[in-house]
């Protein structure tokens, strides 16, 4: 009898560490056509999703102008909000579908928003922030390399 539960013990822990595996390395991916990796959502997630990522396009814009009229007081108010503060209530479930390489990647791009808008308040040096924002945009640039947004069943 103990070595049942022994037995069954282990194979529980064998299941909750794939699970925890699955959850919070692995995410929920294909590999694409395209040589990207497919990160497979429902339509309703991948929605939210590509709403944030407008909602970090229209920054950026906005940053870029703001830049240009040597506005910093601007650029901080607009990096903000899509800094780490636009990472909370994220929902678990979706969280599980990333892999963790990619939500890494994101949280470092919510970072590095707060920090330019620390360094545009902090030295007013409006050619540094756009040096500063030119890293930033490498990890857009990259995680669009590495990364697409699927829903199961469409084959998009
Ligand atoms: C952690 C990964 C990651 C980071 C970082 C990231 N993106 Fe994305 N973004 C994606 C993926 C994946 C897609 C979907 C691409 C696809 O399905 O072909 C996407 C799509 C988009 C889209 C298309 C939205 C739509 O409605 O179709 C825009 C615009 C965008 N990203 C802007 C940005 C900008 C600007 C940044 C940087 C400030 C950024 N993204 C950072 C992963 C990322």
């Amino acid at each position: 009898m103990k070595k049942l539960s022994l037995l069954l013990n282990v194979v529980l822990l064998c299941v909750i560490a794939y699970g925890g595996y699955k959850f919070i390395i692995e995410g929920s991916v294909e590999q694409a056509d395209d040589g990207r990796t497919a990160i497979m959502l429902n339509s309703g997630e991948r929605d939210l999703v590509l709403g944030e990522m407008r909602t970090f396009l229209e920054a950026v814009q906005g940053i870029v102008t703001a830049i240009a009229e040597d506005d910093m007081a601007t650029v901080a108010e607009l990096a903000t909000p899509v800094g780490m503060v636009a990472t909370e209530g994220e929902a678990a479930s979706l969280m599980g579908k990333l892999p963790i390489e990619f939500k890494l990647h994101g949280m470092a791009t919510h970072g590095l928003f707060d920090d330019l808008a620390q360094q545009a308040t902090e030295t007013g040096d409006s050619q540094l922030v756009t040096v500063s924002l030119g890293v930033l945009m490498e990890n857009c640039t990259s995680c669009h390399a590495g990364y697409r947004f699927d829903v199961a069943g469409t084959g998009k």
